[in-house]
């Protein structure tokens, strides 16, 4: 069976966005693949965090996972930071990483421009994330389209490594969905949709009460030709919008295109609501259950055991290729 790991920071609750790029993904695939499902704590600390928040964050988001169909019978669910083998092979990583690969990767420079106080995390992080996949023998990275050039990276250090020292990395494909991989602010949709965005109108989270899921929408975005009509160059808060819509409701924009025909925003913009409304709820009703429940924490202890059998003996590959520690007799 291949092998498939992913991860979310608990940076904010997750957005629709994450949930249509790569969660929904992350359910269909614990299907036919060995899947590893991280929330990646340890990345979230590159940008300051309240740790109130961020512990409230991380339970958040493992029940989400959760709420969202990730079965842990048949995925690892874990906490990064419970898993110390990341770190470590992080700093393995870091220490066969340039400095100029790092100061490329457009996430870097996008989160450090105009900004006095960048911390190094930010630009060591793209190594940490390869060390979060290559630790588990990994065949394919599902991820949204903004996670592309840290994959790349990935597949570079798994290729040095595996040249300069021993063979012992698998190099990860990247699976990107074809639509859904990069859904758009709803304000200013030539921007990505992002948990952390200040504008709190411009996303909608999984954890949204209806009415506000609704006020969203109604108040996302789009132009004044009032024609429902995919358009990306032109039209990208429509098209935006109709994406979310198909990919939800599983018609295909062709047909949404027809649907609307002659038909005003509002009445897109309502439906729409709905769909997303019926696609949420069922999540945030499995949500409130598992919150604060022991069997979330026994899932997510049960995950850090597994996951740390598999990634202490990778740890241990490394440390043996690089030369690290004593030998053993
Ligand atoms: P993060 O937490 O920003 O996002 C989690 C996942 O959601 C996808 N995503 C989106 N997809 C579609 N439209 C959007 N607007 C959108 N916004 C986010 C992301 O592409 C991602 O798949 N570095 C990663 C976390 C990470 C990771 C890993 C991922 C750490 N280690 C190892 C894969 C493998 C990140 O910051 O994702």
């Amino acid at each position: 069976m291949k092998t498939i790991f992913s991860g979310i920071q608990p940076s904010g609750t997750i957005t629709l966005g994450n949930y249509i790029g790569a969660m929904k993904q992350f359910v269909e695939l614990q299907e036919e693949y060995n899947s590893f499902l991280c929330v990646v704590d340890q990345h979230a600390i590159t940008v300051a965090q309240d740790k109130q928040q961020l512990r409230k964050n991380i339970k958040s988001l493992a029940a989400l996972y959760l709420a969202s169909g990730i079965d842990p019978e048949k995925s690892t669910l874990f906490i990064q930071s419970e898993v110390p083998a990341h770190a470590q092979a992080g700093w393995m990583l870091q220490c066969i990483t340039y400095i100029g690969e790092l100061e490329r990767m457009t996430q870097f420079k996008d989160k450090s421009e105009g900004k006095e106080a960048v911390s190094a995390g930010l630009l060591t992080y793209p190594p940490l994330m390869a060390a979060d996949i290559l630790l588990y023998k990994t065949d394919l990275v599902p991820v949204g389209e903004d996670q592309k050039q840290h994959l790349e990276l990935t597949r570079d250090l798994a290729e040095r490594f595996n040249k300069k020292y021993n063979d012992i990395f698998t190099i990860p494909d990247v699976r990107i969905a074809k639509v859904g991989a990069r859904v758009m602010s709803l304000q200013e949709p030539t921007k990505k949709m992002s948990k952390s965005d200040p504008n709190s109108k411009a996303f909608i989270t999984l954890l949204d009460e209806p009415k506000q899921i609704e006020k969203k929408i109604k108040s996302a975005v789009t132009d004044s030709d009032g024609i429902v009509k995919y358009d990306k160059d032109n039209k990208p808060g429509v098209s935006n919008l109709l994406s979310i819509y198909s990919i939800l409701s599983g018609e295909t924009i062709d047909h949404l295109e027809k649907k609307y025909e002659g038909k005003g925003y509002g009445e897109f913009k309502g439906d729409l609501a709905e769909v997303v409304v019926d696609t949420i709820k069922p999540i945030q009703d499995r949500y409130y259950e598992l919150i604060n429940s022991e069997e979330l924490d026994h899932i997510l202890d049960r995950g850090a055991e597994k996951a740390n059998f598999v990634a202490n003996k990778m740890v241990k590959k490394m440390e043996k290729a690089l030369g690290l520690g004593r030998k053993k007799k």
